[in-house]
């Protein structure tokens, strides 16, 4: 999906410059080769050729089958954690029943992940009811469009904050995520200056009244 495998490939190149144990490797499959095992594994093998290593650190389903029980689609699925493909396995866009259906569904690998759109704009539905039951399951969410694709910077809320703790408002969003326990958050960024923007995120933490002030007003 993502370039037709040459966003892999470019990855693939990146972890020889840097060196396998150097990174954390996530990818995903799409949720049509959850018909059987086969389909999944063929397509994690194609991955992790395209990445030139022999298995990844967490594979995630890109979004749930809603042509098959969720039963049925995490079961061929966990095969790859029996071949040995990768270290954990984890779902994305699954809400709180699918999730449920999902962990008590795998029967060899855990289920340690769950990626969803989730930022200091969207947050609603996870902070109320997805990102409790994976506290409680020891799940983490990966905050996906952690950044609104760089709206953020004009929330008028997080702007304010920001100011008060000499931040910018895309350390202020991200710092929000992750002082939440269990949240990680994944911005892409394709500038080094807001890579290192985005660096400046961690090492400091907003205040609790901070926090809740962000609940109530952005
Ligand atoms: N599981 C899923 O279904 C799913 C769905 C969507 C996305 N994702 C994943 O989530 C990750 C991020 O999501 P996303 O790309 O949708 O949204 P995002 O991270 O919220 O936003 C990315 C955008 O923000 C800009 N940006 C980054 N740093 C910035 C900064 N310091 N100041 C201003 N703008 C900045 C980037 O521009 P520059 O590149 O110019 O910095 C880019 O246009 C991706 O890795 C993607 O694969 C997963």
């Amino acid at each position: 999906m993502y370039g037709s495998g040459r966003a892999e490939e470019f990855v693939g190149q990146v972890i020889k410059h840097v060196g396998r144990s150097s990174v954390f490797i996530t990818t995903k499959i799409l949720p049509d080769r959850l018909v059987d095992k086969e389909l999944v594994l063929k397509a994690t093998r194609e991955s992790l050729r395209r990445l030139g290593v022999s298995s990844a650190d967490l594979v995630l389903i890109h979004w749930p089958n809603e042509e098959l029980s969720i039963t049925e689609q995490v079961r061929n699925f966990e095969v790859i954690y029996e071949y040995g493909l990768t270290r954990y396995i984890g779902v994305s866009n699954f809400d709180t029943a699918q999730l449920r259906e999902a962990i008590e569904a795998v029967k060899k690998a855990e289920i340690v992940v769950n990626q969803v759109h989730y930022s200091v704009l969207t947050r609603h539905y996870v902070e109320k009811e997805l990102l409790p039951y994976c506290v409680e399951n020891n799940i983490t969410i990966q905050a996906y469009t952690p950044l609104e694709r760089g709206n953020v910077v004009v929330n008028p809320t997080i702007v304010k904050i920001a100011s008060r703790y000499g931040k910018t408002p895309v350390q202020v969003a991200l710092n929000y995520l992750i002082s939440h326990k269990n949240v990680v958050a994944i911005p892409k960024s394709e500038s080094i200056n807001h890579v290192q923007e985005i660096l400046g995120a961690t090492g400091w933490r907003l205040k609790l009244e901070d926090l809740e002030y962000i609940k109530r007003h952005a």
